[in-house]
């Protein structure tokens, strides 16, 4: 089968956003893993004074995550499908949170930035070139700042290849077959056996010239199927904010 890409991407997850929240509802653990990758970015002083990224931000389950976890900082959530956007911007935000109609892949080019920290849950798996995508969040991002990626990215193991099936057949699949939008949940299901292993997304951030690359895994059931990706822009140092 081949993988939803692009403005087919975007069709979907339009169609999809109505029922999005209910179903990662279901998952356990979807918000508090959310909020710990978050927290994993170590953002200091309640992030503020410091402006965040939010790409892909869907319904913005992500955003609250980082709005928990800085809940100081200007946060910018991003992302390709309107009608994803449409659920994230009818909740309540404070003024310092805000939404923008774009594509990954458009945001280097777009003005906004610099940034002092990127997070980036579930998109990573989604893109069409994700080494594109990743030199944009380094144009992005201020030289020090912080990335994370939060995604379906296994181990490696079989066992967790074979897990991540059977959930996706037994439960993801028939849930996403019920509210109409099979094609997406089944794109889940493939574009996450697609995607890089950790240790592999790992190399790729390191490749794409990050620093202080690490993959922790979550806890609970996605042990081994969901991972953090922390990295840094170049320079551990911290550096000064530009503008
Ligand atoms: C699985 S959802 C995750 C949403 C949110 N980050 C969360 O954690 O709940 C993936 C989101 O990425 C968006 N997306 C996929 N490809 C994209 C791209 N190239 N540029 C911007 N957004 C994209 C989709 O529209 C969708 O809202």
């Amino acid at each position: 089968m081949t993988l939803l890409r692009d403005r087919d991407l975007a069709h979907a997850f339009d169609h999809a956003s109505h029922t999005y929240d209910l179903l990662t509802g279901l998952n356990p653990g979807y918000r508090s893993d959310l909020l710990r990758s978050a927290r994993r970015l170590r953002l200091p002083g309640d992030g503020a004074g410091l402006r965040v990224l939010d790409l892909g931000c869907g319904t913005g389950a992500s955003t609250r995550a980082l709005l928990r976890a800085a809940p100081c900082a200007d946060i910018t959530g991003v992302d390709a499908s309107a009608g994803m956007l449409e659920r994230a911007t009818a909740k309540p935000w404070p003024e310092r949170v805000r939404f923008l109609h774009l594509t990954a892949e458009e945001v280097a080019t777009s003005g906004e930035g610099p940034f002092d920290a990127v997070f980036a849950a579930y998109l990573f798996r989604n893109v069409t070139d994700p080494d594109q995508v990743l030199a944009s969040v380094r144009r992005l991002l201020r030289p020090g700042g912080r990335l994370a990626v939060h995604d379906y990215s296994l181990s490696g193991s079989a066992a967790h290849r074979a897990l991540w099936t059977a959930v996706c057949r037994g439960l993801i699949i028939p849930a996403g077959t019920v509210t109409g939008d099979r094609a997406l949940y089944h794109h889940l299901w493939r574009s996450v056996l697609a995607f890089d292993t950790a240790p592999a997304f790992t190399d790729r951030l390191a490749r794409a010239g990050f620093t202080d690359v690490r993959a922790t895994p979550v806890a609970g059931w996605q042990t081994g199927i969901v991972h953090t990706f922390l990295a840094r822009n170049g320079s551990t140092a911290p550096a000064p904010r530009v503008g």
